[in-house]
């Protein structure tokens, strides 16, 4: 594999391999010296032209504990055409001698465009395009459901018949689109709850049941894992429903609706949250949310994908 652009380029073996990776991963983060000489002598750059917290951070740190020479280059607020300003600054990053990319976009697809335009030689990693995908949020979110699930039990094992419900802003999610496929892959059984302003307007080729209503999914289908999506209010032209309070009222998550979700199940956010919106601060702070763990999580799942990618004896056998 040389390239992760999607979650639904994965097979089942490869996603499980490298979520078993990533267990190894999260031991080497809980020793005292947190780090491997894996990506010693390669160089990582992390080329963000969008907004970005968690998924940088969790990315440079992943990329430091395995040894890489890391450059981040921030290109917000850039005025130059997309297209030119990425063949630009792909091709000076080639000339740098990058052996991989990580890359966020808000132009859904610009990552394929970098891993075909024959621009850059190394590795790409989608760190989000646009609406599209989130590959690595999907994988950190499968390997929380199956730590979670399966607890020291949790090598080799699939989402099997677990019950994921994703609710809210659909439409504009790259998290959600990611999650699906991913998911679909695991064995996973996909339930999607929004308005319909909220989701997309021809769902006939997702393999998602559709809910309209939070409360009665919760009810009649009592999910183990419950991923709530932040209302991406950048990327709305127009209103998709009437008020906050109103959004809050019917699809967001709180105290009351914790209450119906069964003790074992668990209540996932990518963050960053909205608080008061779709997740109040009582669930996001609860003992089933995994919100922390999340974040905690990402670290090792990038240090699997990063390892997957560029360890050298891989790449000879790469697809
Ligand atoms: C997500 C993203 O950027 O797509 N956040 C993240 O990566 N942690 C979700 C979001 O922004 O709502």
């Amino acid at each position: 594999m040389k390239n992760l652009l999607s979650a639904g380029q994965l097979s089942g073996a490869q996603a499980v391999e490298i979520l078993d990776i990533a267990e190894g991963m999260a031991d080497v983060n809980d020793r005292e010296i947190k780090k491997l000489p894996t990506l010693r002598g390669k160089t990582v750059v992390n080329l963000f032209f969008e907004d970005s917290t968690r998924t940088r951070i969790s990315f440079e740190l992943a990329e430091k504990r395995l040894s890489a020479d890391v450059i981040n280059f921030t290109a917000k607020g850039s005025s130059v055409s997309k297209g030119e300003s990425l063949k630009d600054t792909a091709q000076t990053l080639e000339a740098m001698g990058a052996d991989a990319v990580v890359i966020r976009h808000s132009a859904s697809g610009a990552a394929n465009v970098l891993a075909n335009s024959g621009w850059i030689n190394g590795s790409i990693i989608n760190a989000g395009d646009g609406t599209h995908e989130h590959p690595t949020q999907a994988l950190l979110d499968a390997y929380t459901m199956r730590k979670r699930i399966h607890g020291s039990a949790s090598m080799g094992k699939t989402l099997e018949g677990v019950k994921v419900a994703i609710v809210g802003d659909i439409l504009h999610s790259r998290v959600a689109r990611s999650n699906l496929l991913l998911l679909n892959t695991l064995g996973a059984d996909v339930h999607f709850v929004a308005p319909p302003t909220l989701l997309p307007s021809d769902s006939s080729n997702f393999d998602a049941k559709l809910h309209y209503s939070l409360d009665e999914m919760l009810l009649k289908e009592q999910p183990d894992v419950v991923m709530m999506l932040r209302i991406q209010t950048e990327r709305m032209n127009a209103s998709f429903f009437p008020t906050e309070r109103e959004y809050a009222r019917y699809w967001g998550f709180n105290a009351q609706r914790l209450g119906q979700l069964k003790k074992s199940a668990i209540l996932m956010h990518p963050g960053p949250m909205n608080r008061g919106l779709e997740i109040d601060a009582v669930s996001a702070d609860s003992a089933q949310s995994t919100v922390l763990e999340q974040v905690a999580n990402g670290v090792s799942v990038r240090m699997a994908v990063l390892y997957t990618l560029l360890s050298g004896e891989r790449n000879a056998n790469a697809s």
